[in-house]
This record gives C-alpha cells, structure tokens and sequence, in this order.
C-alpha cells in the first residue's frame, strides 16, 4: 500500500500529492523510538537526543545491510551509471565536492550535495523543505526528480529497476532477511525503508569535538579561542549552530523551531530577491518572509563538506567566515549581483563584526574540531561489494 502511495506522489509529480495531503506525509513521520531501541541498541554520546524512528520503519541489522547495499547500488539509476553514493561520498562525510551535483542525465541540479552524517535528527530534509520530514519521503527526490534528473526513475521504469535488483539472489536474500514476514519483500518501498535505516544508523559522535566534551582530549589553545568566538556575543554562530549537531536545535521533538535562516547571501533586485529557483523556503510557501531562508546547516565534519552554502557558492572556510564578518555578501558582477548585506529579509542575527588574522585562524580551528575521522573511514558505511 505504501509502494502505491509512492508512486502517486511520482505520477503527479509533487509530494504533497500522497493521499490527499500532507497528512499522509505526516503519517510516514509517527515516532516511536521505543521498542525501536531495544532491537537496534543506538549507542550515543549522553548529550546525544535519541533519533525519531517511524513507527512503520523500525531499525534492524539486516535493513540496514540491505540499505548500505543499496546505496551503492547503481542498479536504482535509470542508466546503471549512479548510485546514491555518487553525489554522497564517504570521505567527503557523505558529500561530492562538486559546487552543485550532477545527475544521471549529466544535468546539474540546483543545489549541493548534503553530508548525511546523523540526518536521523534533522527536523526536515534538503536546504528549504520544511515540509519533507522523514528520510522516506525525502529519498523519492533523487530517485525520482525529473528536474533536474538525478536518479531517472520514473513509475514507468521502476518496475524494471525492481526486476534488475530481483534477479540478484544475493541481493534478494538480503531483501528478505530485513523483510521476512513478506513474500516478495522486493520492492520500491522496502527499498525505501532499507535505505532511510542505513542513512539513520550512519552516526557520527566521535570528532575531537567529542573527544573534548566526553573530556578524552584536551582542546589546543587555538582551538579554545575559536570554541570561545564561535559561541560569544560578536560572531554569534551558535545562535543559529548549536546543540549536539551544530545546527537549529533538532533535539526539540519537532517542535516549531524557527530553524529557517536568511543569511544574506544574495540581494539580486534590492528587495530581497534570491536567483530562482534557489529562492528557499520561498519556493514552498510563496510567502515574501521565506525568501532566502535555508536550513541552517550542522557544521558536523563541515571541514570536509566543501563547497558550501544551498548552492556551493562559497569555496573555503575562510570565505565563510569574511562572508559572516561581512555581515552578507555583495556581489558586484555578474547575474546575481546585488548587496546581501541589504537584504531585508536577512536574520538580525547577521549583522557583521570584526576579526583579527588570529581569531580566523582560531575560528578555523575549531571548525575542524567537527570532523570525525572514525565516522569517514568505518567500514560499517562503505561499499559492501568493494
Ligand atoms: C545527482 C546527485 C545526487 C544523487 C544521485 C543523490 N543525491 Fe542526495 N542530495 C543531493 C543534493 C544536491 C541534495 C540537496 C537537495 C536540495 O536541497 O534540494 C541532496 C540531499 C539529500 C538528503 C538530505 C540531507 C539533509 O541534510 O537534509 C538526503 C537524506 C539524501 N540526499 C539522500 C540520498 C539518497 C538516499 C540517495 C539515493 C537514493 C541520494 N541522496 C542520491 C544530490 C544527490
Ligand atoms: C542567522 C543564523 C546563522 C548564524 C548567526 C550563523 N549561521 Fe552559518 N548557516 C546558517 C544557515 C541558514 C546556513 C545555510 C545557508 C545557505 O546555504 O544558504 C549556514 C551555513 C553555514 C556553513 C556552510 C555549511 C555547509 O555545509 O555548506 C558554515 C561553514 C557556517 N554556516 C558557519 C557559520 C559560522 C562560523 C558562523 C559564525 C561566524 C555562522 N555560521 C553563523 C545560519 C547561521
């Protein structure tokens, strides 16, 4: 029943289409990480929230085997050539690299491929949807987008995308040890459902960031510097990057958080305007006060993570931090020129500020205190067929 309610969200081409509403979005949300934990055993930092689990996607081992599998399985593209895991890399904490990514058409898409490290915690997925609230929901995206094309499925194809999976025994075995109770677990839902377990159980806890709250390592004095800029009064990063992941506090159980921001990177008509269609929020709601406004990112392994920002458009760290010191972004050529400093809709929470050579440096630092080498280099989140 579910592999249908995916497929009409396909056929219409939007999700809200799934059942009459957004209703039956929220429906695939239901939480109960009880019962859940006992069978998958999280094992997490103690300032770490226990993830929201859907009610009807419980964790197990053998999904999330499936699910690895599948990630890097380049059987799910319309043309054998993509897999997930080529616009989600393992070293890059689960990025590309790339500016904006490629799909399987060669099409560019609009926007930068996102680390997945601990994205069981996000309120809502991708850089301005705060209506796609559960990994499920957001994996119909890539598999089936057709502008841009990422993954090329379509409700035409995917039966034949199924058959390719299905006449691998090795692969249906798997299928069938993470879905036992059915007699022909081998579908786009269960496809669905391994992946978002693999995606859950790929946790990342253990950067020296970590290793200094769990009091293991102690921090450098630079490093010390940057933690003490990076949460005072003049930059003001962790007004909008805190908690245990660095971004809008996810641990609120979905309450309303206002995790949304306008960062003032672009003012392309000096009203406000962002370049279409990277216009955020405001592409969902239409509404003049989203324009702008993307999720605030975590910073977890965000020294890994480049190029940054919705559309890749700032290449360093150090960029970013002369762009938050600049209080925005003034572009004076090109199509996107305008002064993001201006921007109306911009958070009062971006309002500039001043740094020595030294404090960057320190700065820096202490953003490369997120990285968890362990994270990028487990064997449990690579490619089972290599
Ligand atoms: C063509 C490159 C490409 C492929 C292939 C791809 N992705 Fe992505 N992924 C992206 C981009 C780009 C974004 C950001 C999308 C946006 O904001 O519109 C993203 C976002 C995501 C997110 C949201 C993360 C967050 O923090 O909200 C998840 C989860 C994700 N992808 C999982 C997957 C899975 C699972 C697959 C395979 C079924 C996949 N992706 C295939 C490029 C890709
Ligand atoms: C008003 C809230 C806010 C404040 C304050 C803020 N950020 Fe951000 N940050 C965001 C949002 C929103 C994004 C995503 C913006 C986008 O992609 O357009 C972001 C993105 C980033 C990124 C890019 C992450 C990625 O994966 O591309 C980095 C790095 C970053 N911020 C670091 C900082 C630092 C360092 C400070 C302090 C100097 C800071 N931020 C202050 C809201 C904020």
């Amino acid at each position: 029943m579910k592999a249908k309610c995916l497929s009409s969200i396909v056929l219409v081409g939007a999700l809200s289409a799934c059942g009459g509403g957004s209703s039956s979005l929220q429906s695939l949300d239901a939480a109960s990480p009880s019962g859940v934990v006992a069978a998958w055993g999280w094992s997490l930092p103690s300032y770490f929230a226990l993830p929201t689990v859907p009610a009807d996607n419980p964790m197990s081992e053998a999904k999330f085997q499936l699910g690895r599998s599948l990630f890097y399985d380049t059987r799910l593209s319309v043309n054998g050539i993509q897999s997930c895991s080529s616009c989600h890399i393992q070293a890059k904490a689960f990025t590309d690299g790339l500016p904006v990514s490629r799909g399987a058409t060669s099409e560019f898409t609009h926007r930068n491929a996102q680390p997945l490290g601990n994205s069981a915690w996000h309120n809502s997925y991708t850089w301005g949807r705060p209506d796609v609230t559960t990994l499920e929901t957001q994996m119909l995206i890539p598999l089936f987008a057709e502008h841009p094309v990422e993954m090329g499925l379509t409700p035409l194809n995917q039966g034949a995308m199924l058959a390719r999976l299905q006449s691998d025994t090795k692969l249906g075995a798997l299928f069938s040890e993470a879905f036992p109770n059915e007699g022909a677990p081998v579908t786009l839902s269960n496809v669905v459902k391994s992946i978002a377990s693999f995606q859950r159980g790929m946790v990342t806890s253990d950067s020296r960031y970590d290793q200094s709250l769990q009091g293991k390592v102690a921090l450098t004095a630079s490093e010390l510097r940057g933690k003490e800029l990076f949460f005072g009064d003049a930059a003001k990063c962790s007004r909008c990057h805190s908690g245990f992941n660095l971004n809008a506090p996810s641990d609120d159980a979905r309450g309303t958080s206002n995790h949304f921001q306008n960062t003032g990177l672009y003012n392309v008509d000096g009203l406000g305007g962002f370049p279409a269609p990277n216009r955020g929020v405001f592409e969902v709601t239409g509404k003049a006060e989203d324009m702008g406004k993307f999720r605030v990112a975590s910073l977890r392994n965000v020294a890994l993570t480049a190029p940054y920002m919705h559309d890749g458009s700032i290449s360093t760290l150090d960029a970013v931090i002369d762009f938050y010191a600049a209080g925005g972004r003034v572009l004076t050529t090109g199509p996107h020129a305008g002064d993001g400093r201006l921007n109306p809709y911009k958070s009062a929470l971006i309002s500039g500020f001043s740094l020595s050579t030294q404090d960057k440096t320190d700065l820096i630092a202490f953003l490369q205190t997120f990285t968890d080498h362990a994270f990028v280099a487990n064997a449990r989140f690579s490619d089972p067929n290599k």
